[in-house]
């Protein structure tokens, strides 16, 4: 399976959402990142329903949605019904993670469980076979375009020995300083799915950015 870019469109120009995500359609992403946050499991609030359906009426690819909020369950049903395809819920804000990869799958979404910097991959020994992806977040949630920690080569290699021990097939993301720089290194750790935020929108020629980190996950 190829290597995947899913561009973050919380680094987006939100008064241009729909130019934003229709040139997305156009580049060579694989999936579109969405990144939402309450305020209160992260020092930020990005956008909520209302912003959420707007972008997928214009987006046309996979809907990748990280949940950076408490108590996620409260909404399952919510981003099933306004098309989300993957939930990704943080494992430091579920206490009955189980149940709650049980209750996204029993509403058509594949099951996510990201894991802050400082959570150890060896957590998820017992449950990994319910994951489909596992999202390591390589800077502390919350913003778009904060540096890369380096720690995280070492987790995707753990987390990748431990996959492919269970036979799983669970897909590893990256989540927060993908850069041209750590690409490779990641994809050479094990990563299948990079995000990138400010790397693609920051960058003068969008299209020709995704374009090239996809070249180079798959080179
Ligand atoms: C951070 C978000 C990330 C963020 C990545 O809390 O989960 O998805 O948008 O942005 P960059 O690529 O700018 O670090
Ligand atoms: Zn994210």
């Amino acid at each position: 399976m190829p290597k995947l870019i899913a561009p973050s469109v919380l680094a987006a120009d939100f008064a241009n959402l729909q130019r934003d995500c229709e040139m997305l359609n156009r580049s060579d992403a694989d999936w579109f990142h969405i990144d939402i946050m309450d305020g209160v499991f992260v020092p930020n609030i990005s956008f909520g329903m209302p912003v959420l359906r707007d972008i997928i009426k214009h987006a046309d690819k996979t809907i990748d949605t990280h949940l950076m909020i408490v108590d996620p369950d409260r909404y399952v049903k919510t981003f099933a019904d306004l098309g989300c395809d993957i939930l990704t819920v943080h494992y430091e804000a579920c206490t009955h993670l189980h149940r709650t990869l049980q209750n996204i799958k029993a509403h058509g979404m594949k099951a996510g469980v990201a894991l802050n910097p400082h959570t150890n991959v060896d957590l998820l020994k017992d449950v990994i076979q319910d994951i489909d992806l596992v999202c390591l977040m390589s800077v502390n949630p919350g913003f778009g375009g904060q540096s890369f920690i380096e720690n995280t080569y070492s987790k995707v290699s753990e987390l990748k020995e431990l996959i492919n021990k269970k036979g799983t097939g669970t897909l590893i993301e990256i989540d927060g300083g993908v850069t041209d720089k750590n690409a490779k290194q990641l994809v050479a750790a094990g990563a299948d799915v990079l995000v990138a935020g400010s790397y693609v929108f920051k960058s003068s020629d969008q299209e020709k950015t995704v374009k090239e980190l996809r070249e180079l996950a798959n080179s």
